[in-house]
C-alpha cells in the first residue's frame, strides 16, 4: 500500500498513519517527526528547520525532498509506506512524482482528511505525544487509559509540541491554505485523490479510510 494522506494541521494524518502502520506493517513518513528528529538532535538540517517550524511556516522544499527521497529507498519501504505531511507544495508533489518514477514505484492512493477549521485548532491545542514511542493522544479525545501512562509502551514522558500554539496555529492553517491546498486540485486531476469525511471520532474515520482502500484491492 502505497498512500499519501493530505489534510490541514490536526486533521488527523498522524493518528490515521499510526493505525494503518498497524494494520499493514508499513512505515509512517511523516516529514513532521523527521524534521523533529533533526531538531532534537540538533542536526545541520535542524539547525535550519527550528524556527521556520516554530513560526509555522514551511521547511525548503529542497530540504524535504532530499529527506523523503533517501526515506523511500529505506528497506521498510519496499512492501509501501504511507506518506504524513508531504508533498506540501506543488513543487513538491512534482518532486515526489519524479521520485517515485525513477524507483519504479506507483502510488496508490492520495486519501484527504476534510475538517473544518474549529476542530483544527482544538485537536491541536489538545494534543500531547508519547516522547518515548511516538503514540498521540488528546486532553478530551483520545485519552491514555491509565493517566500518564502510554498505553502502547507503558512509559510517562509525555510532550506538547511548540507549534501547537494559538498564534502559530493561524500561521500553520494560512499556509496550509495558501501552499499545500493547490495539491487537492493536483492530485483530482490526476485521478489519485478520495476525499474522507474527516469529521467523526476517530474509529469512525479510520473505517472510512479503510473503505477507501479495500475499494482499491477488490
Ligand atoms: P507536521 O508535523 O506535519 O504538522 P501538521 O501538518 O501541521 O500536522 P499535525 O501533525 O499538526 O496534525 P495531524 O494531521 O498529524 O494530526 P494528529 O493526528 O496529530 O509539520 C510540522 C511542521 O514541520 C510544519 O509546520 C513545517 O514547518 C514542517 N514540515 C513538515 N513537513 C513539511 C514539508 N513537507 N515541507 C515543508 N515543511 C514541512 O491529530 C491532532 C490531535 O487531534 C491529536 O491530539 C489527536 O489525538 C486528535 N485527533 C485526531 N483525530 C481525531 C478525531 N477524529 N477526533 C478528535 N480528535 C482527533
Ligand atoms: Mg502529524
Amino acid at each position: 500500500m502505497r498512500l499519501i494522506l493530505l489534510g490541514p494541521p490536526g486533521a488527523g494524518k498522524g493518528t490515521q498513519a499510526k493505525l494503518l502502520v498497524d494494520k499493514y506493517n508499513i512505515p509512517q513518513l511523516s516529514t513532521g517527526d523527521m524534521l523533529r528528529g533533526a531538531v532534537a538532535a540538533q542536526t545541520e538540517v535542524g539547525k535550519k528547520a527550528k524556527a521556520v517550524m516554530d513560526a509555522g511556516k514551511l521547511v525548503s522544499d529542497e530540504i524535504v525532498n532530499a529527506i523523503v527521497s533517501e526515506r523511500l529507498d529505506g528497506k521498510d519501504c519496499a512492501n509501501g509506506f504511507i506518506l504524513d505531511g508531504f508533498p506540501r507544495t506543488l513543487q513538491q508533489a512534482d518532486s515526489l512524482a519524479v521520485m517515485l518514477k525513477e524507483k519504479g514505484i506507483e502510488l496508490d492512493r492520495v486519501v484527504e482528511l476534510e475538517v473544518d477549521d474549529e476542530a483544527l485548532v482544538e485537536r491541536v491545542s489538545g494534543r500531547f505525544t508519547c516522547g518515548s514511542c511516538g503514540e498521540g493522544y488528546h486532553d478530551k479525545f483520545k485519552q491514555p487509559e491509565q493517566k500518564d501512562i502510554c498505553d502502547r509502551c507503558g512509559k510517562s514522558d509525555f510532550k506538547r509540541r511548540p507549534d501547537d500554539n494559538a498564534e502559530t496555529m493561524r500561521t500553520r492553517l494560512l499556509t496550509y491554505y495558501k501552499e499545500t491546498s493547490p495539491l487537492l486540485g493536483y492530485y483530482y486531476a490526476k485521478g489519485e485523490l478520495t476525499a474522507v469525511n474527516g469529521m467523526g471520532d476517530i474509529d469512525e474515520i479510520a473505517t472510512e479510510i479503510q473503505n477507501v482502500l479495500n475499494e482499491l484491492t477488490s
